[in-house]
């Protein structure tokens, strides 16, 4: 492992230097030199076949206290079924919530600090989706809690709504380390939830924040800056048809001010077909 500086601001210049970088979230106790690590152990750990009885390792070492359980382990479309089978049994958001808690197929949950379901009103006549939770909103438990959280807030009440009105979710329910974008894999195995998180709350407006939501829930292939400010149709499984609208990601927004303006177009859309006139 590298040599540690000895003084403090030293040590609190590379503190600050991983922090920027994104590494953010130690994932073990201790760290691992994985070049001097025998080959066996080095591969990726495979879920033993079922019935089939686990091979010893050929270097026993004391289980890490961040071991992946066995579903979070095995084949992703395995998990993705897994999850579409489990999302389908809940009647309710709460039943969904308590069902996605006790979930281990993603990986994200072993590394994130709590599960940001929902916030905000699930009886409101919108929904909003973004990406996935940041740092705030992994600490508190619910999504759009940080700064982009308090622009979306913003935006709303330009159109007077707030939280009382919508309701928040995520694709993916679980921080990415670091704030990575969830990879394909991931987004596959919470998608089931997430779309049943929409039929049964059933909104009249789906409003889509930023490309992966847009294009996970929506099967746009374009890029959001093509595709928002268009309605579109999203069809729950149960035959259920609500509008649709793309629109700029918040935390894109606090990193391109000049693009608010497209944001308040689609918000003024949103705002129209609220009161039917879009
Ligand atoms: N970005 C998202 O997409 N979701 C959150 O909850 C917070 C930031």
């Amino acid at each position: 492992m590298q040599d540690l500086p000895s003084d403090r601001d030293a040590l609190q210049a590379l503190l600050d230097f991983h922090v920027e970088a994104g590494v953010d979230l130690a994932l073990d106790e201790t760290p691992h030199n994985r070049f001097a690590e025998p080959k066996a152990e080095r591969s990726p750990a495979r879920a033993p076949a079922a019935g089939s009885a686990p091979k010893a390792s050929a270097a026993p070492s004391a289980p890490s206290p961040r071991a992946l359980p066995k579903a979070a382990a095995s084949a992703p479309e395995e998990v993705a079924i897994m999850a579409r089978e489990q999302a389908r049994h809940a009647q309710s958001l709460e039943e969904l919530e308590a069902i996605l808690a006790g979930f281990d197929g993603c990986a994200l949950k072993f590394s994130a600090k709590n599960l940001a379901f929902a916030d905000g009103n699930p009886e409101g006549r919108v929904m909003l989706v973004g990406e996935a939770p940041g740092a705030d909103e992994d600490r508190i438990g619910k999504p759009f809690m940080g700064r982009s959280g308090q622009l979306l807030d913003r935006m709303l009440a330009t159109i007077g709504l707030d939280r009382t009105q919508v309701y928040v979710a995520n694709i993916v329910p679980w921080r990415p380390p670091g704030n990575r974008t969830p990879t394909p894999q991931e987004i596959a195995i919470c998608k089931p939830f997430i779309a049943r998180q929409i039929e049964l709350a059933s909104p009249e407006i789906l409003l889509c924040l930023g490309g992966p939501a847009a294009q996970n829930l929506l099967g746009l292939k374009d890029g959001i800056l093509r595709t928002r400010g268009r309605w579109y149709s999203y069809k729950t499984e149960d035959g259920r048809e609500m509008k649709a609208l793309p629109t700029l990601h918040p935390a894109y927004l606090l990193r391109q001010p000049l693009q608010k303006r497209l944001g308040w177009r689609d918000f003024q859309a949103l705002r129209r077909a609220l009161d039917g006139r879009e």
